[in-house]
């Protein structure tokens, strides 16, 4: 079975998702990337910013970010030398009298958040239509550890990852949550919070807590954890391509006690929630997405979430009328 006909939704959304962290690209660097099924290059001006680029040469088609290196705030094709500015506009032909006015790359616009590079796509090319934070509270304070970052390619789309959070009667059949969490789903624009109760089996015995999971839109998700140990995850989900989803957890947790995202009791609730996504992949690198799933009343808030989940698209209609 093709991928494509697993899902019912289109393949990749709309949204803001993370494309690489703030501190892998310094200035004077270039990285290719490949994101949204398509070939990008991030790089750093020698003065500091941030830019996103379509990676193809407009010349003769060379990818940037493969040998192209910075020179002041340009970058320059490996190939013939072309230089484009942050903004994509090609700033130097060093050969030629005159720089051909169609000359440039299409940028990606960028957020910075906590050291994260979130980029915004959309598929029909629409420029954002709505904002994720300017920043996360706990970051603002040295209460909270260094984020310990775990990361994942997992063949499925971002729906799917998603859908997790609501589907409360998996945590206890497949991760084997002590008692049958209740999940209370609130819709709020883009944004949806799920909140529930859980139990968790861990090294030191079972643990009542919460998880209170704030979602803006497929590609970013700020999940509090109370119980144990206080711990926020920061976790980004960016589609690759149309199979595939790059999903990374940044961890932190509060510093109370001695509290460590890499020792003690901080480290083995980090170990369990490995291990309950690690019993999620084979279920999501299998299964199909059902347009109307058969949902009795034992099940979660699994319609508004599948409601809320409708504005993130590009449907084939849309996308031909905006041909
Ligand atoms: S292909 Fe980039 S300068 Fe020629
Ligand atoms: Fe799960």
């Amino acid at each position: 079975m093709q991928d494509r006909d697993r899902f019912y939704v289109p393949p990749i959304p709309n949204g803001w998702f993370q494309i690489a962290t703030s501190d892998e690209v310094k200035p004077g660097e270039v990285k290719p990337l490949r994101y949204f099924g398509k070939e990008l290059v991030i790089w750093r001006s020698e003065a500091g910013e941030l830019s996103v680029l379509d990676a193809f040469c407009p010349h003769l088609g060379a990818h940037i970010g493969h040998g192209g290196k910075v020179k002041g705030e340009s970058i320059e094709c490996p190939f013939h030398a072309w230089q484009f500015g942050t903004n994509g506009q090609c700033t130097a032909v060093p050969y030629a009298k005159r720089v051909p006015r169609k000359a440039a790359l299409d940028t990606w616009q960028i957020k910075e958040l906590a050291g994260l590079v979130m980029c915004w796509h959309h598929t029909e090319g629409k420029p954002p239509q709505w904002d994720i934070p300017d920043e996360i509270p706990e970051l603002d304070t040295d209460e909270w550890t260094d984020f310990e970052l775990l990361e994942w390619k997992i063949r499925t789309c971002n729906q799917e990852l998603a859908e997790n959070a609501v589907d409360s009667v998996h945590f206890h059949y497949l991760h084997g949550c002590t008692n049958m969490p209740q999940s209370e789903a609130t819709v709020d624009g883009h944004k949806l919070r799920v909140f529930s109760a859980a139990g968790m089996s861990t090294p030191r015995g079972p643990v009542e807590g919460s998880i209170d999971s704030l979602n803006y839109g497929f590609g970013l998700s700020l999940v509090r954890f109370k119980g144990l140990v206080e711990t926020l995850n920061v976790a980004t989900m960016t589609p690759i391509d149309d199979d595939n989803v790059h999903l990374r957890f940044n961890f932190t947790v509060k510093k109370v006690g001695g509290a460590d995202a890499t020792r003690g009791v901080g480290a083995a609730f980090i170990a369990e929630l490995k291990r309950q996504l690690e019993q999620d992949i084979p279920i999501w690198e299998h299964k199909i997405q059902h347009e109307k799933p058969l949902l009795c009343d034992g099940d979660g808030p699994i319609g508004i979430f599948r409601r809320w989940c409708t504005q993130f698209y590009s449907w084939p209609e849309e996308q031909q009328a905006a041909e």
